[in-house]
């Protein structure tokens, strides 16, 4: 495994240095005057030769990551170009950022990663149309402030739903049309949340449907976390059944993995894919990252000095390259029913884990380090 890791370190830099002289002079022209995320996409247009994720899986699965708008104007750019073919928008197509008021849509930052993605053939995934978490404001209250009724409420649904997918019909590929909808709580089956408590379960299925008017040809997703535990697992799947009875366009399910170098075990993860198979639906991983922390469920403050030691330690890596190679070989197992793998974020410069479980706490969850050069790990995802 070092051996694999090495050798492409070592065609990484050979490549980069071929294109060396013209970034250089590029960079120059851009700090002149014109726009540097340019420069970095035309030079990373011309590095076909970096052999990357996506090759390695292209007979398995597509190879994604979730990006901002920001990322795309960085170095980080040319990195997803060689490794990645599909992106998902981190949080540009969320309901509060791109419907911050009732009558006014905000399209810049999700039309600049469609663009990005065009540029450079990637497929696009929209997250996510319904979502109790990042909502605006306005969504749930009506002009005194008052809570809305379901009626306005599953029509204010059907409005953004409708706007949305039909702008980026033929863009987007694939909706996680409703996220996260069932509860944590064993005693609970539906999340307790606005939507739920204004509508009750129906929102989930007309979500689905006004999606699937919008846009008949997208594969509509629901996405959840945590579906390795076998409670909230079961929950999910009997919905997705109870749905697909009910002839609801509900067309393919996402496995976030939000998971740690502890959790899941290989059991787990088997049982669980063996578990969704039976639902006879194209599975993703659509959230994947990997903490080098025990895995703890609920937000907490930085107990000192217990989580002061924040660096990539040997112990650290060795666990993490174990816990990426496991996943993975079981990605590979189950091809036939896995069309997707997407990372949520590109580098451990900056990811969502950072800040949770534990507030400032820096987390190294992913494959690529600060300096975008990968990590033993990806060597354990590649080597088969
Ligand atoms: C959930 C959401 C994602 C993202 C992550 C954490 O999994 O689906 O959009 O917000 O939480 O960042």
């Amino acid at each position: 495994m070092p051996n694999t890791l090495s050798k492409h370190m070592k065609y990484k830099i050979v490549t980069r240095s071929r294109v060396g002289l013209p970034v250089l002079i590029l960079g120059i022209g851009c700090f002149i005057g014109s726009s540097c995320s340019n420069t970095r996409q035309q030079s990373s247009d011309t590095n076909t030769s970096v052999k990357g994720l996506k090759d390695y899986y292209r007979d398995y699965f597509t190879m994604g990551v979730a990006v901002s708008p920001w990322a795309l104007k960085t170095d980080e750019a040319g990195l997803i170009v060689d490794q990645f073919n599909g992106l998902t928008p981190e949080n540009a197509m969320k309901m509060g950022p791109i419907h911050p008021k009732e009558n006014q849509y905000y399209w810049k930052d999700a039309d600049s990663i469609i663009a990005f993605a065009k540029r450079h053939n990637m497929k696009v995934r929209g997250h996510a149309l319904v979502w109790h978490q990042q909502t605006p404001d306005w969504l749930f209250k009506d002009a005194e402030g008052k809570q809305v009724s379901k009626e306005v409420l599953l029509q204010r649904i059907k409005d953004h739903i409708t706007t949305v997918v039909q702008r980026y019909k033929g863009s987007i590929y694939a909706w996680d049309v409703v996220n996260e909808a069932i509860s944590d709580d064993p005693k609970e089956v539906y999340r307790q949340s606005k939507f739920y408590q204004i509508c009750g379960d129906e929102f989930i299925a007309k979500a689905f449907e006004w999606a699937h008017a919008a846009d008949p040809d997208a594969v509509l997703f629901y996405n959840d976390y945590n579906e390795i535990n076998p409670v909230k697992r079961a929950k999910i799947i009997a919905m997705i059944k109870q749905l697909q009875s009910a002839g609801v366009p509900i067309h393919a399910v996402g496995l976030q993995a939000h998971w740690a170098i502890n959790e899941p075990t290989e059991a787990q993860l088997d049982q669980t894919f063996k578990d969704f198979i039976e639902l006879k639906l194209p599975l993703q991983i659509t959230e994947l990252d990997i903490s080098v922390y025990s895995k703890e469920h609920n937000a907490r403050d930085k107990k000192v000095p217990a989580d002061a030691d924040t660096a990539y330690t040997t112990e650290k890596e060795t666990l993490q390259t174990i816990q990426y190679g496991m996943c993975f070989k079981l990605f590979r197992k189950y091809k036939e029913h896995l069309t997707g793998v997407t990372f949520w974020n590109i580098s451990d410069r900056h990811s969502w884990l950072d800040d949770f479980p534990v507030r400032n706490r820096k987390d190294h969850p992913l494959l690529f380090n600060r300096n975008l050069r990968p990590k033993k790990p990806y060597t354990a995802v590649i080597d088969f």
